[in-house]
C-alpha cells in the first residue's frame, strides 16, 4: 500500500492513529505544558475490537504527537472510555515527591454465549508523565449490581466540597458519585430519566461549570452526555446537552434544558469530553470529539487507520434570546496557525469566484459574513462529479451541509444527505467560519451557536472551491480565508 493511498482521507490539521481503529476521546488532561489526548484503539484492526487506550500529546493543540499505547486489556476486561486527572494532593497516596496523573476507565468484560458483559470502573497511575501506567492493584474500584451498561466515568476535584465527583453513564441515565481518594466511591444522584432523549444508551458523559456570558458571578453547570446509535433514527450517534445547577451531589436541570438540546446538528460528533486541569488563568473548558457516527463508522473508505478528532474547540455559555446556550469555536491555537490567502468586502459572487479561482487549497479556513435573509454558501472540495456544499439557506434561516454528491457515499444508505442547523437571529448578518480538511467540515454559525460537523470523502483530484448566491445582487459582506495546511501538518 503506497502511502500516498494511505494519508488520502488523513486530515492535514485533526488528529488520527498512525495505524488502526480508533473512537472516543479518552482522558484528556493537561499537565505540565501538554495536552494528553487518549483514545479508544484496537491497534490490531479496522473494526472495534480488543479495545486499549492509544495516546497522543500536543503542545499547542495544533500538532499531536502520538506515543506507544498507554492501556492494554487484562483479566477484567478491555480498556472502554474514561477520564484522566492530575492528583495535585495526591490523595490516592499513589504518588512521592511529585503529582502524578490517574486514569479512571471501564473495564470492559466479555462473559460466556448467553450472559451479560460485566462493566466497571478501574483506575491506572502514571509518574512519567502518561508515558508508562500501572493498573491499581484493587481494580474495580466501582461496580454496580443492575447496570449492565455502565461505563464512561469522567472525573473531576470538587473544590468546594473537596473531594473527587463522578459522573458515569448507567443504561439511560447517568449516575453522581463522590470520593475522597478516586478509590472509595458513594453514589449521590441518579439523573436523566424523564429528560433529555433516550433514543439510545446514554455514554461519555461530562459535567463541568461555565461562566454565563463570561460573568464569574453567574456560573451554570453543563452536562454532555452522548447518545449510542439505535438504528431506528436516522441521525445515529450524537451529543445533547443540559444546563443546570449543581450542588456536590445533585445536578438540576433549567427550564430550558426540559426540550432537548443537541451539541452538533452535523452526523459526526460523537463521545466528545472537555479537557481537565487546563491552568486557572487559561480559564477555558476545551473539547474534542469523534468525528464519526456509530451507524456507519466501521464501513468508513479507509486505509490504513480509521477514525479522526474533531478540531479542539472551546466551549463557552452565552445567552441568546434570553436562553442561556453552549457555544462552541475553534480552540483559539487553530486560528493562530492559519495563513491568511484571501481577504474581500462586499464582494460580488463573481468577484469572489475569480479571487477563489487562483487558490489552490487542500485544507482551509473560510471565514464569510452575509446580510440577513440572504442565501448563499460556497461549494468545497468539488470537481466534475463532486461537491460538498456549505450555505445559509435565507428563507429558514438556517445553515446546511449537504453532502449527497460529496465523493464516496454508497458505504452506508443513510451518509449522503443534507444536515442543517438554525440560526438564532442576533444582529443584521450571519456569520459562517468553516474549517475545511481533506476529509471533513465543520460549520460554526453565528460565533459559534449552531454547529454541524460532518465527514466527507471526496476523491482526490476534487479540490476547487466555489462560492454561490441565490440572488445576484446579495453580496459577501465580508470573505476571509485562510490555508491550514502548510502550517498545521507535521
Ligand atoms: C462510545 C462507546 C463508549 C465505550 C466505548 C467503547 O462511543 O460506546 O460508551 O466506552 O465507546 O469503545
Amino acid at each position: 500500500m503506497s502511502v500516498i493511498t494511505k494519508q488520502n482521507y488523513r486530515g492535514a490539521y485533526h488528529f488520527s492513529p498512525q495505524e488502526m481503529w480508533m473512537n472516543d476521546p479518552n482522558g484528556l488532561v493537561y499537565f505540565e505544558g501538554e495536552y494528553h489526548l487518549f483514545f479508544q484503539h484496537h491497534p490490531d484492526g479496522m473494526t472495534m475490537g480488543e479495545m486499549h487506550w492509544g495516546h497522543a500529546v500536543s503542545r499547542d493543540l495544533v500538532a499531536w504527537e502520538e506515543l506507544p499505547i498507554a492501556l492494554v486489556p487484562d483479566e477484567l476486561g478491555m480498556i472502554f472510555s474514561g477520564s484522566a486527572v492530575v492528583d495535585w494532593k495526591n490523595t490516592t497516596g499513589f504518588f512521592e515527591d511529585k503529582p502524578g496523573l490517574v486514569a479512571i476507565f471501564t473495564h470492559h468484560l466479555n462473559m460466556p454465549e448467553g450472559q451479560p458483559a460485566i462493566q466497571c470502573q478501574s483506575l491506572a497511575y502514571s509518574k512519567d508523565n502518561g508515558r508508562t501506567w500501572t493498573k491499581y492493584a484493587g481494580n474495580p474500584v466501582l461496580r454496580h449490581e443492575t447496570f449492565i451498561d455502565f461505563r464512561d466515568p469522567k472525573v473531576f476535584w470538587d473544590k468546594e466540597q473537596s473531594r473527587w465527583v463522578m459522573i458515569v453513564a448507567c443504561g439511560q441515565t447517568v449516575c453522581l458519585y463522590h470520593s475522597p481518594d478516586l478509590i472509595r466511591w458513594t453514589f449521590a444522584s441518579e439523573f436523566g430519566g424523564g429528560i433529555g432523549s433516550h433514543d439510545g444508551v446514554w455514554e461519555c458523559p461530562d459535567l463541568f461549570p461555565l461562566a454565563v456570558d463570561g460573568d464569574k458571578d453567574n456560573i451554570k453547570w453543563v452536562m454532555l452526555v452522548s447518545i449510542g446509535a439505535d438504528l431506528a433514527f436516522e441521525e445515529g450517534s450524537r451529543t445533547q446537552y443540559f444546563t443546570g445547577c449543581f450542588d456536590g451531589a445533585v445536578f438540576t436541570p433549567d427550564e430550558e434544558s426540559r426540550s432537548i438540546r443537541w451539541l452538533d446538528y452535523g452526523r459526526d460528533n460523537y463521545a466528545g469530553v472537555s479537557w481537565s486541569d487546563l491552568p486557572e488563568e487559561d480559564g477555558r473548558r476545551l473539547f474534542i470529539g469523534w468525528m464519526s457516527n456509530w451507524m456507519y463508522a466501521d464501513q468508513t473508505p479507509a486505509e490504513g487507520f480509521r477514525g479522526a478528532m474533531t478540531i479542539p474547540r472551546e466551549l463557552a455559555l452565552e445567552s441568546r434570546n434570553g436562553v442561556v446556550t453552549l457555544i462552541q469555536k475553534p480552540a483559539r491555537e487553530l486560528e493562530a496557525v492559519r495563513i491568511p490567502v484571501l481577504s474581500l468586502t462586499n464582494a460580488s459572487v463573481q468577484e469572489v469566484n475569480a479571487a477563489c479561482a487562483s487558490l489552490q487549497l487542500d485544507a482551509y479556513v473560510i471565514e464569510a459574513e452575509f446580510a440577513r435573509g440572504t442565501s448563499a454558501g460556497f461549494r468545497v472540495k468539488a470537481g466534475a462529479k463532486q461537491q460538498t456544499v456549505v450555505g445559509i439557506n435565507g428563507q429558514t434561516e438556517e445553515m446546511y451541509v449537504d453532502r449527497s454528491a460529496s465523493g464516496k457515499i454508497d458505504f452506508h444508505k443513510l451518509f449522503p444527505g443534507l444536515h442543517s442547523a438554525k440560526l438564532t437571529a442576533q444582529a443584521a448578518t450571519y456569520d459562517l467560519c468553516i474549517y475545511v480538511d481533506r476529509s471533513s467540515v465543520e460549520v460554526f454559525g453565528n460565533g459559534g451557536q449552531a454547529v454541524l460537523t460532518d465527514l466527507i470523502f471526496p476523491e482526490p483530484e476534487s479540490g476547487a472551491l466555489t462560492a454561490f448566491v441565490e440572488l445576484e445582487e446579495d453580496l459577501f459582506l465580508s470573505l476571509k480565508i485562510y490555508d491550514l495546511v502548510s502550517s498545521a501538518a507535521s
